[in-house]
């Protein structure tokens, strides 16, 4: 995966800040530096103001940054007690994140790639899709998420360039009614691909990570554990590995190869 730049402490503006879909909300923050050195992948740990005893920062991916317009665009679900003060937050509001933290996205190669996001995996697997287009390949998109209510990140795909975007909905209320992995087979019995890049809840990278080790695709997957520091000095964000040992999710991911992680 790529390593890049190196991390600092960024002061943020608020732009905007508004739900966009249940219980998730769409942040566009300005800050120059940041926006410039963010590469698709990567992620910031953002400081969230409104109750001092909340020291830990809140690690949160980017769908989009705008080098022009110093702004970056998040998209977040509101969890627990820090995801719903960041939603408190309103335009000029200030705070600060540390970043760019990790890796990101590897775009090398040019054939087609598919890209699998479930729930608030979508904000990343976005910014792949941009890249990736940006790179010269053709992109198709599966979103998973529980419900229609819940879904973000159709029309953001769309813009980003991707071909075909299928939704897969839990319950049935948007796409195909089941798993990302349904439409995941029915992409891949119609198109050769390359490369699959994936993030959402563990459970279904496992599932896409054992159907392109099968078909013998190359994955990449983007991991979230809890962590603490952000970069790499605290041990709280370890990713178990097939040929063992331990890496770090902070700063060697959260973009891993999906054949070397123990799932
Ligand atoms: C690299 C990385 C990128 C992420 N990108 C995004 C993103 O773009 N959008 C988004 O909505 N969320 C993202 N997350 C998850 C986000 O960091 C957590 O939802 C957030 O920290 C929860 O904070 P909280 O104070 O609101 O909730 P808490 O009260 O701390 O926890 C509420 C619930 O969320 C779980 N949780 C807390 N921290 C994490 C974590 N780091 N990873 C997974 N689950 C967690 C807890 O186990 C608990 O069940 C990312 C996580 C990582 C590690
Ligand atoms: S969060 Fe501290 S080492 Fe990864």
């Amino acid at each position: 995966m790529t390593h890049v730049s190196s991390v600092s402490l960024h002061r943020f503006e608020v732009v905007s800040n508004e739900e966009v879909a249940d219980g998730v909300f769409r942040l566009v923050l300005s800050s120059p530096d940041l926006a410039r050195a963010l590469r698709p992948g990567q992620f910031m740990n953002f400081e969230v103001p409104g109750d001092a005893s909340h020291i830990l920062r809140i690690p949160l991916s980017f769908a989009s940054a705008d080098a022009e317009k110093g702004t970056v665009e998040v998209l977040y679900a509101t969890v627990g007690e820090g995801t719903r003060r960041l939603s408190l937050m309103r335009p000029h509001d200030a705070s600060t994140v540390v970043g760019p933290c990790g890796n990101g996205w590897s775009v090398d190669g040019g054939g087609r790639a598919l890209l699998v996001a479930g729930g608030i995996g979508a904000p990343p697997v976005v910014a792949a899709a941009r890249a990736l287009v940006g790179a010269g390949r053709t992109v198709d998109v599966v979103l998973g998420s529980r419900s229609a209510s819940t879904l973000w990140g159709r029309e953001a795909a769309l813009e980003a360039g991707a071909d075909e975007v299928l939704v897969t909905t839990d319950d049935g209320s948007a796409g195909i009614h089941g798993l990302v992995t349904v439409a995941v087979d029915e992409l891949m019995g119609r198109h050769d691909y390359d490369l699959v890049c994936t993030c959402g809840p563990n459970v279904m990278m496992a599932a896409v990570a054992r159907v392109c080790e099968d078909a013998g695709i190359a994955c990449q997957a983007s991991l979230e554990r809890m962590m603490t520091c952000g970069f790499g000095a605290c041990n709280t964000c370890n990713v178990q590995m097939r040929a063992g040992g331990y890496k770090a999710c902070c700063t060697d991911g959260p973009v891993f190869d999906a054949r070397e992680v123990l799932w």
